[in-house]
């Protein structure tokens, strides 16, 4: 037996390997993990299980057939865990042909995809890779098809997410981009759909990788990533921490922690949050670290349209999604990008039935040409689809502002808000006291008496919770040191919610 096994050991250590030394050596000066040393630090030590470490492509084109085979041919797959919880992955191997992406190499990812769709577990998609490989011509392209098709039937089922961790290109970005989440890495990794030769040779337009594709393009220009870390190690440790928020699926509910901090627990110094000023800012972001579990806040898109924020926080140990205007960064106004941006983080927290918790202080939706002309209403719309469309438990909180259209979108009670409190600061009206004035005593706009009169009386009537609350379109006005013990027994009561939909074969989101 011996000798079978050490020829067993043998071939392993050879596909560890990948593309050999130099590449390994190239790819550490580059500030860059293997394949395999990401795969460690992700997963718990020892948990890995690797699937097809010897698979090798079959291309004979373009002095394929006389090139070296590498087992493994540039992508490990398998599973392991991560804090005890299932996982599936795949690490694009750069040694390996550029981590390009073979007939096999294809075989392999999509035996992953179908393996954590079955068993209903995340799959974590690790890549450093450009794309098709160019020698398997069509058979390449195929077996991207075959990747993106199970992206598609798995969204919404597993959380699906990607980490860029290289310059990434073609079907290396496309499929990403239909996963839940991106998350790059600063100065190493980039992505494109084609990259700066062919922009050149096409567009003659001379630009660098990282002015096309670097993470901070995509986490604050173009929006494609969520999220960019400073390095290899910080990433996948972070990439840990988001899979601890994460359903397996979207049948498993949210996974419960234990929680070291009293649900009841009272914060007085929210009471003084809200300054007294209506138009001088605060910082949302106090809010959502005084009510979430140990001030624990795993931020999505936090580098975009920073005047909403976006997050998983806990409560009591399990996690909910916070969608939160942002007072500090232009106000907190609702724009095509805010409305994007948290629809999209809405629409995943419903498919994967995990409560949101939203806190209010909005003075609208943002006027101009620039907005509306970039389509403003549609985006908008997105906001206002998700929320209503979302049948997970919607436990709202009104600081401050809840003007216009913006009252509506931000889960009201109207379009399915199941527990809607205001703080007794709340201001909830059609528009703040001048504009209102201005408009319906138009009559009375050259004598300042009057003006000063009606907009006192205008201020005190509408700009209050208690028209609202009158109504019952506000459950209760609750003092803001309570806010944290509100919103635990809210969501503690839903827990148990059902809610039918309609029959149908998918909607029709205002794309
Ligand atoms: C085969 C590839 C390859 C590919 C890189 N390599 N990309 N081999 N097919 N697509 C190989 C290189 O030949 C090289 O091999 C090694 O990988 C490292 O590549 P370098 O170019 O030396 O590295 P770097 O300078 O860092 O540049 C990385 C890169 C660049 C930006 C990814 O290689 C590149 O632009 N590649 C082509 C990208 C591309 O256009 N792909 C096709 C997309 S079409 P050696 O032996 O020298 O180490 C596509 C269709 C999908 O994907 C459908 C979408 C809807």
């Amino acid at each position: 037996m011996k000798p079978i096994l050490d020829e067993l050991e043998q071939r392993r250590a050879g596909a560890r390997l990948g593309g050999g030394e130099k590449r390994i050596a190239a790819q550490h000066t580059r500030g860059k993990l293997t394949a395999r040393e990401r795969l460690e630090l992700l997963l718990d030590t020892g948990s890995f299980e690797e699937f097809d470490t010897f698979v090798q492509h079959r291309c004979t084109d373009f002095g394929m057939d006389k090139a070296e085979k590498i087992p493994g041919d540039g992508v490990v797959t398998g599973w392991g865990t991560v804090n005890g919880r299932k996982v599936f992955v795949f690490a694009k191997d750069f040694t390996v042909f550029g981590g390009s992406l073979s007939e096999a190499h294809a075989a392999k990812i999509t035996k992953i995809q179908d393996m954590a769709l079955k068993v209903r577990a995340p799959i974590i998609g690790l890549f450093d890779a450009g794309g098709a490989r160019i020698q398997e011509g069509v058979a390449a392209l195929g077996g991207y098809g075959e990747v993106f098709k199970r992206n598609v039937l798995a969204s919404g089922v597993i959380p699906q997410i990607s980490v860029i961790m290289g310059p990434c290109a073609g079907g290396d970005v496309y499929s990403p981009a239909m996963t839940d989440f991106i998350f790059m890495v600063r100065d190493t990794s980039y992505m494109f759909v084609t990259g700066p030769e062919v922009v050149k040779t096409v567009t003659n337009e001379s630009v660098t990788a990282e002015e096309l594709g670097g993470a901070k393009v995509h986490t604050t220009k173009s929006s494609v990533a969520d999220g960019a870390f400073e390095n290899d190690v910080e990433c996948l440790l972070q990439m840990r921490r988001l899979i601890d928020f994460l359903p397996a699926c979207n049948q498993s509910g949210v996974p419960a922690w234990p929680s070291f901090d009293d649900g009841e627990r009272l914060d007085p110094s929210l009471d003084t949050l809200v300054p007294e000023h209506p138009n001088k800012p605060y910082d949302m972001k106090e809010l959502i670290a005084k009510v979430a579990d140990e001030g624990d806040f795993f931020e999505i898109q936090g580098a975009f349209a920073r005047n909403i924020l976006t997050g998983f926080g806990r409560v009591e140990g399990r996690t909910v999604g916070f969608v939160a205007n942002q007072p500090m960064v232009l106000a907190g106004v609702l724009d095509a990008d805010a409305s994007r941006k948290a629809a999209r983080f809405v629409r995943f927290c419903d498919a994967f039935e995990i409560p949101i918790v939203t806190f209010v202080d909005v003075p609208g939706f943002l006027p101009g040409t620039a907005q509306e002309y970039g389509g403003l209403i549609k985006h908008g719309a997105k906001l206002l689809f998700a929320y209503s469309q979302a049948t997970v438990p919607l436990v709202t909180v009104i600081t401050r502002k809840a003007f216009g259209g913006a009252y509506d979108v931000m889960a009201s009670k109207h379009i399915g808000g199941d527990v809607n409190y205001a703080w007794p600061t709340a201001q909830i009206a059609v528009m703040g006291a001048k504009g209102a004035v201005e408009i319906i005593f138009r009559a009375d706009i050259d004598d300042p008496e009057k003006i000063a009169a009606r907009t006192s009386e205008y201020e005190q009537r509408f700009l209050s919770p208690f028209v609202a609350a009158e109504r019952g379109y506000i459950d209760e006005v609750i003092t803001p040191r309570s806010t944290r013990k509100r919103i635990a027994r809210a969501l503690a009561m839903l827990a148990s919610k059902k809610v039918e939909a309609p029959l149908k074969k998918h909607d029709n989101l205002p794309l």
